[in-house]
C-alpha cells in the first residue's frame, strides 16, 4: 500500500537555518526545521515536560529545549544533552515544487 502524504506548509514559510515552524498534523504539534537545504520534521513537544520545541533554539543541527535546556538531534530525534531520556518522534518529509508533505498518520 502507498503512502499518502499530506500538504502542510511551504517551504518559504520555514526559517533557515535557525528557527523552526510549528504546524498541526493528525491532531498533534509538529515542528518543522529547514537545515542544509533539507527539510526536517520532529514533535513538537519536549518529551521531558510541557514546552514547545518550536520556541527552542538550533545548535549545531540539534534543536535546544527552551525550558531545561535539553538537546535533541533534529535529524534522529536522539537525545544529545540531559535532562531528557526520551527520543523526539521524527517524521518523513517530502517537497515536491516548494511544498513540505508530511505522511498521513493513521
Ligand atoms: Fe524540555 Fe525539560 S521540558 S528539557
Amino acid at each position: 500500500m502507498s503512502a499518502t502524504w499530506i500538504p502542510i506548509a511551504k517551504v518559504a514559510d520555514v526559517p533557515l537555518e535557525t528557527g523552526t515552524l510549528r504546524v498541526a498534523h493528525g491532531g498533534e504539534a509538529v515542528c518543522l526545521y529547514l537545515l542544509g537545504g533539507d527539510v526536517r520534521a520532529t514533535q513538537d513537544k519536549c518529551p521531558h515536560g510541557n514546552a514547545s520545541l518550536s520556541e527552542g533554539y538550533i545548535v549545531d543541527e540539534m534543536i535546544e529545549c527552551p525550558l531545561h535546556q535539553g538537546l535533541f538531534d533534529i535529524a534522529t530525534g536522539e537525545v544529545r544533552s540531559p535532562p531528557c531520556t526520551v527520543n523526539l518522534a521524527t517524521y518523513p518529509v517530502k517537497v515536491e515544487d516548494g511544498v513540505i508533505y508530511l505522511e498521513e498518520t493513521a
